[in-house]
């Protein structure tokens, strides 16, 4: 069946449950939450509901209607940066974002948004302290990512949430590779916008993810649409989750997103987290021992998220990546991964990296095969 190492793209397999989730809903419900008002409705608004409770105490967020539902987590972010940032404020963000982050913020800019990047070491690593210097009078957001998909670096989230609220500037952060695999809570970290995606470490299907809105947090609306609530207005409704969910759900998916969440909640983020640390931490020993091999991000694994970029002197990583993939069956990904500013901060700009991303379903045994298959290729 093959090995797939390419959990930070999308999570492969999903637990069982996930399967008969989607299946059911699409078989037995079919209907769309908020839309009809029979019975068949009153399910499928009975199932989202329950995952936007599920998604908020996952998340300890204040309140389950800032559940939002979107496609993924670039959506989310676009919601959270184009409802907040007009021209002639001030956004702080990092430079080792992911195009999910980094467009729409170049493009809020060329619309007159004024835009500071903190620079990171080559490892990805960040001064909290560089974030507070950065602040003007027109800082309106910090917007950043939890944990970068190339460098595997965690950002002091717990840190630099405390220096926003201390000035009062509202704080984005973008879950795309922790969601579900290290712990979030949206209170201690003082967290007012979570994007997150719902197909990677929460384990739903494709087209599925959110955006988790604090209290007292006003967004404008980047869609409009119709809303199953509030017809007669010519605006989109006030209040939350309607307000930002144009349009008909992805119920199917938020049927699959439930059945990943009760997943991840019975067997404990902690344990996950261990599992795909012990994964990481045997391939990068193993690979160290390679010559040639340069494994990228920070040394410390406690700093680390489940991903693992690494460049072989001499080797191109996308022909890597194609040998692994064509002669041994084992799925990695290779280039810049979206994420051409870590690669900057890392100094691969040029040639980019191989990344393996074990997930919960992987074995040491395919972590051994992967290593060797490695070794034979070079
Ligand atoms: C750090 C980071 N942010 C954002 C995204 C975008 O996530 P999505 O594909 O759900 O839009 C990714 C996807 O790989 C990511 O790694």
């Amino acid at each position: 069946m093959g090995i797939y190492l390419d959990n930070a793209a999308t999570s492969w397999p999903k637990p069982e449950t996930v399967y008969e989730a989607v299946n059911q809903f699409m078989r037995a419900v079919g209907a769309t939450p908020g839309r009809g008002g029979h019975r068949k409705e009153e399910e499928a608004a009975r199932i989202a509901d329950q995952t936007r409770k599920a998604i908020a105490e996952l998340f300890h967020a204040p309140n389950p209607n800032g559940v939002v539902f979107t496609m993924n987590a670039t959506q989310a972010i676009n919601m959270g940066l184009k409802g907040i940032l007009k021209p002639g404020d001030h956004v702080i963000t990092s430079a080792i974002e992911h195009n999910a982050m980094w467009r729409p913020i170049k493009a809020l800019e060329r619309q007159g948004v004024e835009v500071t990047v903190v620079p990171c070491d080559h490892d990805g690593t960040l001064n909290p302290k560089q974030v507070e210097t950065a602040i003007r009078t027109n800082t309106r957001l910090i917007a950043m990512l939890h944990a970068s998909n190339v460098l595997a670096t965690i950002m002091p989230i717990e840190e630099i949430g405390s220096i926003a609220a201390r000035h009062g500037i509202l704080f984005l952060v973008d879950a795309a590779q922790t969601a579900g695999l290290i712990p979030i809570d949206m209170q201690t970290m003082q967290i007012d916008l979570l994007a997150f995606p719902g197909h990677k470490s929460l384990f739903g299907p494709h087209g599925s993810g959110g955006l988790v809105v604090g209290t007292g947090v006003e967004l404008e609306t980047w869609m409009e649409g119709g809303s199953g609530v509030e017809s007669e207005l010519e605006t989109m409704p006030a209040e939350l989750p309607a307000r930002l969910e144009a349009g008909t759900h992805n119920a199917a998916g938020i049927a699959g997103l439930l059945a990943g969440v009760q997943f991840v909640q019975e067997k404990g983020i902690s344990s996950i987290r261990q599992h795909e640390m012990d994964l990481c931490a045997y391939l990068i020993e193993e690979v160290n021992k390679i010559p040639g091999v340069k494994v990228l991000g920070p040394a410390d694994l406690a700093r680390r998220s489940a991903v693992v970029a690494l460049t072989v002197e001499g080797y191109s990583p996308d022909q890597l990546a194609m040998v692994l993939d064509q002669v041994f069956d084992i799925a990695t990904r290779a280039g810049l991964h979206c994420a051409p500013q870590a690669h900057r901060t890392a100094g691969t700009i040029e040639i980019g990296a191989l990344r393996f991303s074990p997930g919960l379903f992987n074995t040491m045994e395919e972590i051994d095969e992967t290593v060797s298959a490695l070794r034979s290729i070079l």
